[in-house]
């Protein structure tokens, strides 16, 4: 994932992961505003897309999003809907191999646009569509380097309604250039004093928390990160959205591409974690792992009363947890603590029923004391 021109020869494995993860985001997005047509428009944009494949035919970020909406080329709901994706394409060369992909294939509705301009140019160009508040949208910056997804437009563009966001980050670059004059340009904000007690293996979290740190208090989004190892580098992918189902999508596919960290393609732990917490026996010299320190964090958080299955939800997504998992976490401590689900008609939820998801009835978290063997 270096800037090196033998990207396109054949993408390394980690681009690989990053293309995989970008495909099932869109895999489990599209069908929603498909299905359901609550936007009548719906807009991809890849700015950063590529000639469409490596020399070996693998499938890069515009042929990926043409194979996932070509899916539903002949659904029902098409006639009701303005489908388009726009794909920016810098090189001259790339765009017109990207050109004949897309004369070749059906569309029946669907609207392909292919630009050949800056980023910068294309970028306020297409802002407007993105503005546009009857349209959904999935923005993806599959940059080199870290330049073009600064702080003016992840801004702008998780001011955005109903707009998803994925976009790539060499993020060792901050520490390693902390003092460039491109870094403090584009990135005013970072502290680079506490960059350099960073580890490598946590600089893509890091760097994931301050752009989040750079949302206004009033903006209730949620965001998601996957650190990608690609040796010497730290590199990854950063994720917003506005939406509790887009985060959850997120985490979903993070959780199943990493099963015990649900962020990384290495072994996230083993370095100092953001709060450095134990185990709850006596094993105090036992570096938790992500899920044992989230389990511990959650049940301080409903062990202080008054919270509800909503706010259990929440607060996961926003611990970078889904359902899934927090079901997990919430048995263990069903297991060792006396936690009662309350349900809205006042009974109590079966053991191991916890409510947790959108939409879900409200229901009411008590912990109890521990349990007595
Ligand atoms: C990581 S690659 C994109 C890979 C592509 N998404 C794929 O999956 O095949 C980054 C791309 O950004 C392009 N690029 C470099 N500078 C650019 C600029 N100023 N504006 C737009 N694109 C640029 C490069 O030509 C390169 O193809």
């Amino acid at each position: 994932m270096s800037r090196n021109k033998n990207f396109y020869e054949e993408y390394s494995e980690p681009t690989l992961l990053k293309l995989e993860l970008f495909r099932r985001y869109i895999e489990s997005w599209l069908p929603t505003f498909i299905s359901k047509v609550t936007y009548p428009k719906i807009y991809i944009f890849d700015f950063f897309a590529g000639p469409g494949c490596d020399k070996s035919n693998n499938s890069g970020s515009s042929k990926i999003i043409i194979e996932e909406v070509s899916k539903y080329l002949k659904h029902e709901n098409i006639r009701l809907l303005e489908i388009k994706v726009f794909f920016n394409v810098f090189k001259k060369k790339n765009y017109q191999q990207l050109k004949m992909q897309l004369d070749s294939i059906p569309r029946n509705g669907i609207n392909f646009e292919v630009a050949n301009k800056r980023f910068k140019i294309i970028f306020n160009e297409w802002l407007p569509y993105i503005q546009d508040t009857t349209s959904v949208c999935l923005v993806f910056l599959d940059q080199f380097g870290v330049k073009f997804a600064n702080r003016e437009i992840f801004k702008s563009l998780t001011n955005c309604n109903a707009t998803d966001l994925i976009f790539f980050s060499a993020s060792s670059t901050f520490k390693r250039f902390k003092d460039h004059k491109n870094i403090l340009k584009y990135f005013p904000d970072l502290d680079t004093n506490e960059l350099d007690h960073i580890d490598n293996q946590h600089i893509h979290e890091y760097i994931a928390r301050e752009y989040y740190a750079q949302l206004p208090c009033a903006r209730n989004g949620y965001l998601g990160q996957f650190s990608i190892y690609k040796s010497p580098n730290m590199y990854g992918l950063i994720f917003y959205s506005n939406h509790p189902s887009g985060i959850e999508k997120f985490l979903d596919i993070a959780w199943e591409i990493d099963s015990k960290h649900g962020c990384a393609n290495y072994d996230f732990k083993g370095g100092r974690q953001e709060n450095q917490l134990y185990l709850f026996d006596s094993t105090e010299d036992k570096l938790l792992t992500k899920q044992e320190a989230f389990g511990k964090e959650l049940y301080e958080y409903i062990k202080k009363g008054g919270k509800t299955n909503h706010d259990v939800y929440k607060f996961s997504l926003l611990k970078s947890f889904p359902p899934k998992i927090v079901n997990e976490v919430l048995r263990n401590i069903q297991r060792e603590y006396n936690l009662k689900v309350i349900k809205s008609d006042g009974n109590p939820a079966k053991q191991g029923g916890f409510f947790i998801g959108l939409k879900k009835q409200k229901c009411k978290f008590i912990i109890d004391g521990k349990i007595k063997n």
